[in-house]
């Protein structure tokens, strides 16, 4: 069946309205575009013919609340344009925080050279690290086997597999050696409140990336006691946290001898990444 862009907008508007959508016709607009096969951004010409298969198709997708980076498949991050999946967290704007904290931390490019992820998902923060570093390497670590190879193929994506390797483990666990520059962004959600968080979040991100145990600390327990070990005297960790959770991931980082060296805010002006580094003697 062929109609008009202009009227299946208007029905798909209404559709992504009554399941509760925020912005409806921005996204009715987005989904057209993209089942239309327009570059990202373009306007559909209300008259033109359409594929109404393809757009129902998306079209369904989202009105069940799935996000629309994964129905895209990809999602902007820094300076970078990554594969998303299922497997992992789609990187959200405010983890751009880690970044800023790290150049704030580490003000010359040439000066870090080695790079630790943990929790590396699309590979978001540590492909966005070796951007801004050009001699740096690093290593992304993942417990989940899909977020690997998916932060792998966006590793080759986005030009950086020459100074990225990624590999399934447990944190630190299996890690020796020592790091300029340690970041982290781990689930860090208190398990009861998953139900609560919006469908997008909830029905269609994995636990894995989002639960952080009783209290969503328990990610920080596991890692922060590693952090002295793996970092160079001048290194510092950049951690991402959970709305409120400040005082209680400091207190666990002075308990292993770690001083805060700054905190940031995110965009919406909640304190989002803790860069730790080594106290001075
Ligand atoms: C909140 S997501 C962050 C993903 C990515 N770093 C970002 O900022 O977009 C947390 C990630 O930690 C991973 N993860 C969970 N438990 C882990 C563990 N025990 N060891 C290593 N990674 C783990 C999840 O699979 C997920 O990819």
């Amino acid at each position: 069946m062929s109609v008009t862009a202009g009227a299946a907008l208007r029905r798909a508007t209404e559709r992504l309205r009554a399941a509760g959508i925020e912005a409806p016709a921005r996204e009715a607009r987005l989904l057209l575009g993209l089942a239309m096969g327009l570059p990202d951004g373009a306007v559909p010409d209300p008259g033109a013919a359409i594929d109404v298969g393809r757009f129902e198709f998306l079209l369904a997708r989202r009105a069940a609340r799935e996000p629309l980076a994964l129905i895209r498949g990809t999602q902007g991050f820094w300076t970078l344009d990554l594969k998303v999946s299922a497997a992992t967290l789609i990187p959200r704007p405010d983890s751009e925080t880690l970044i800023r904290a790290a150049l704030a931390a580490l003000p010359d490019r040439t000066a870090v050279r080695r790079v630790l992820d943990l929790g590396t998902g699309t590979g978001a923060l540590l492909l966005a690290a070796l951007a801004e570093y050009p001699h740096a390497w690093g290593i992304g670590v993942d417990v989940v086997p899909e977020a690997v190879v998916l932060a792998a193929e966006n590793a080759r994506r986005v030009a950086l597999a020459g100074r990225a390797m990624f590999v399934v483990g447990c944190w630190a666990a299996s890690l020796a050696g020592q790091f300029d520059l340690i970041l982290t962004n781990p689930p860090y959600i208190e398990s009861c409140g998953i139900g609560g968080l919006a469908p997008e979040v909830a029905a269609h991100e994995p636990r894995s990336a989002l639960d952080g145990g009783t209290g969503g600390l328990q990610a920080y327990r596991d890692v922060i006691p590693d952090l002295p070990r793996l970092l160079t005297p001048d290194g510092v960790a950049v951690l991402e946290l959970g709305f409120g959770q400040v005082e209680a991931v400091g207190a666990l980082a002075a308990q292993q001898g770690l001083r805060r060296v700054a905190l940031h805010p995110d965009y919406g002006g909640i304190a989002r990444a803790l860069v730790l580094g080594h106290r001075r003697s």
